[in-house]
């Protein structure tokens, strides 16, 4: 069954199939569902967030081990330092299983404005690394000056000539009277002419938002001697885009900066010993093999980084700089899935149940019922043909007004079923015909998060994220699935793929919990998620594991309630209460205690979030317990 969700393509033996669950792959190996349960059994509802602590140490582990082996295999000189940038995921749990890092590996933050400055500052130890990217102010850069003073290993990188003018300003304002003149140290955005490849390329090229062209950089140097604050100068940076899908374009633009940086040093930039080559390092969300999103792996990326700067700095007989990375997808994609409820299925109303078939009933019906009671393996193909020609006639004669809509909704059933028996029948066969009614049959999972909240990429860039079902793994999914999301916004949906079928199984929420995962959502999902409909960022849950294996769940962070949602917008909710409150207390239409009870109903369900409540029916509830 593992081989339906492309586990063993994305997954990184971070999870696996374990009887009819999927269980996380490390330590006294949980699965997904009981942790689900063991939260929801605390009172939280709606889609839950859960983070892997051990799976951000896996990753930066992964990063610092590999290019360590590079580094030893290829005899390479040059030390390799790391940061987090922290616009990949700011949130103070996430943050705080970087630090967790921070002091073993010197691993330490990047920071593209200034909000994230002051995290950065505060959350990195002295002794690891700090960053600094992005358009920068005179305030903006003042912090680095001031974290500078503090002690902080922070540099700033430069991305145009006006930066450096206001680096130049303010180093004559913070240390012309001061006994030990301090500045941060200085990095150069270099505008390569190597492109990324993928949906984030733009990032680099000449064409690209940030950097100094070649000229500029010339300038740039001379500005730093005439300053004599040469001996700041101590990094170039490039960053060719995320998600870089293929190794070429890396290489390209590491033999551009190589170049660049070997002459420059040769120019006099002797204090110049890193290279940062930013992010891009990709990670694997694709879960069917003819539809993978990257070609190398961390071993290829970490020997192609190192081979290709010795080479360079050998030929043009420099040292070899630090290898300095700003890898955020690859370091936190993987921490987070997001575990939501099934609502509803939509073609379930397409029950045989729903018939309302009468004494007589026009020829195409009868001969629709006549098709769904004698369909076999044998005739399957026929009859679909049949049912699927008959449709458009039993439409047609609607609009002209010769059935009725009983007639109709029969006919609808009828075809439906048909449809679902035949492709049952006919399941080992993989032909196109087969795979474009599939699609048209498709069933409709109304499932309790937002894509805009949760998977905002998904949405605007089309990125796909791996998804499953995380229990029910020994029974063959067979529905063909289309996701919603409950915003009120067609958009809110993830397609049907004919190419990338997602198969999901025939459940009845009304009588069983049926919840999918999401995963691989730990980068960018949760910063740019849209408060769209006013859904929030789902409750959130730290899942550790201890010494000896055991798991526990702990940081339980529930989803904003409703009159916090409001108060975060800047409504008076003060104000929105007491108008609530009256509008009840005024009203002549309850009786008192009628009042009493509409007054409790409002106030404990302003106090819940606004994510939907999984509907049972109330035998299952029972139950349940
Ligand atoms: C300057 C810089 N460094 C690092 C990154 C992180 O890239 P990734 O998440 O692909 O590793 C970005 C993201 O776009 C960036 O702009």
């Amino acid at each position: 069954m593992k081989r339906d969700y492309g586990l063993e393509i994305w997954g990184d033996d971070n999870f696996i199939v374990d009887g009819d669950v999927v269980k996380v792959n490390y330590g006294c190996r949980p699965s997904l569902l009981d942790l689900t349960r063991d939260i929801r059994s605390r009172g939280y509802r709606g889609p839950i967030l859960l983070r892997f602590p051990h799976l951000v140490r896996k990753q930066v582990e992964k990063l610092f081990s590999e290019f360590d082996r590079a580094r030893r295999e290829f005899g390479y000189n040059g030390g390799f330092h790391a940061v987090f940038p922290l616009k990949v995921n700011q949130y103070p749990a996430f943050v705080d299983s970087i630090s967790a890092l921070s002091d073993e590996y010197r691993y330490g933050l990047e920071a593209g404005s200034k909000a994230e400055l002051i995290i950065a500052m505060a959350r990195t130890p002295r002794g690891a690394p700090i960053t600094v990217n992005g358009f920068k102010d005179k305030e903006m850069i003042s912090l680095a000056f001031i974290a500078a003073k503090s002690g902080h290993d922070i540099t700033v990188t430069i991305e145009g000539i006006n930066e450096l003018e206001t680096i130049l300003e303010l180093n004559r304002e913070f240390n012309s009277d001061c006994e030990k003149p301090i500045t941060p140290k200085i990095g150069m955005r270099i505008r390569l002419h190597s492109s990324g490849i993928g949906i984030w390329a733009k990032s680099g090229g000449y064409g690209s938002k940030f950097g100094l062209t070649s000229t500029e950089l010339l300038e740039a140097y001379e500005m730093l001697k005439r300053e004599k604050l040469l001996d700041a100068f101590s990094m170039i940076h490039f960053h060719i885009g995320s998600q870089m899908g293929e190794i070429a374009p890396l290489k390209k633009a590491l033999r551009e900066a190589g170049n660049i940086y070997a002459e420059l040093k040769k120019r006099g930039a002797e204090a110049l010993k890193q290279i940062n080559i930013g992010g891009g390092l990709a990670v694997e969300y694709g879960q069917h093999q003819h539809n993978i999103d990257r070609n190398y792996s961390i071993k290829e990326f970490a020997n192609d980084v190192i081979f290709l700067m010795g080479e360079i700095s050998r030929s043009k007989g420099v040292d070899e700089p630090d290898i300095f990375t700003e890898s955020g997808r690859f370091v936190a994609a993987s921490h987070a899935v997001l575990i939501a409820p099934v609502l509803e299925l939509f073609s379930q109303e397409y029950h045989a149940r729903s018939l309302r078939l009468k004494d007589k009933n026009p020829p195409l019906v009868e001969e629709l019922n006549d098709l769904y009671n004698s369909i076999t393996r044998a005739n399957a193909r026929e009859y679909l043909h049949d049912a699927l020609d008959h449709m458009e006639s039993l439409l047609t004669l609607f609009d002209l007004g010769y059935i009725d809509l009983e007639d109709r909704s029969n006919s609808e059933i009828l075809v439906h079923l048909i449809v679902k028996r035949a492709v049952e029948l006919l399941g080992n066969e993989d032909t196109s015909e087969l795979r474009r009614i599939q699609s048209r049959i498709q069933e409709k999972y109304l499932v309790n998060f937002s894509i805009f909240q949760s998977l905002p990429d998904m949405w605007g860039l089309g990125q796909h994220f791996p998804v499953m079902p995380i229990h029910k793994l020994s029974e063959k999914p067979s529905r063909s699935a289309s996701i919603w999301d409950i915003t009120c916004d067609s958009d809110g949906e993830i397609a049907f793929d004919q190419d990338a079928p997602l198969l999901l199984h025939d459940v009845d929420v009304e009588k069983e919990e049926y919840f999918l995962g999401f995963f691989l959502i730990g980068a960018y999902q949760e910063v740019l998620g849209m408060r769209h409909n006013l859904f929030t960022h789902p409750t959130e849950a730290i899942v550790d594991f201890g010494d000896g294996g055991e798991c526990t769940v702990s940081g339980i962070l529930e989803a904003q309630n409703l009159l916090d949602i409001l108060d975060d917008l800047d409504y008076d909710t003060g104000l929105i209460d007491k108008t609530l409150k009256s509008n009840i207390e005024d009203s002549t239409l309850m009786s008192e205690s009628e009042k009493q009870d509409m007054l409790g109903k409002l106030y404990l369900y302003m106090s819940e979030n606004s994510y939907l409540k999984t509907i049972l029916s109330s035998e299952y509830r029972n139950a349940e317990g």
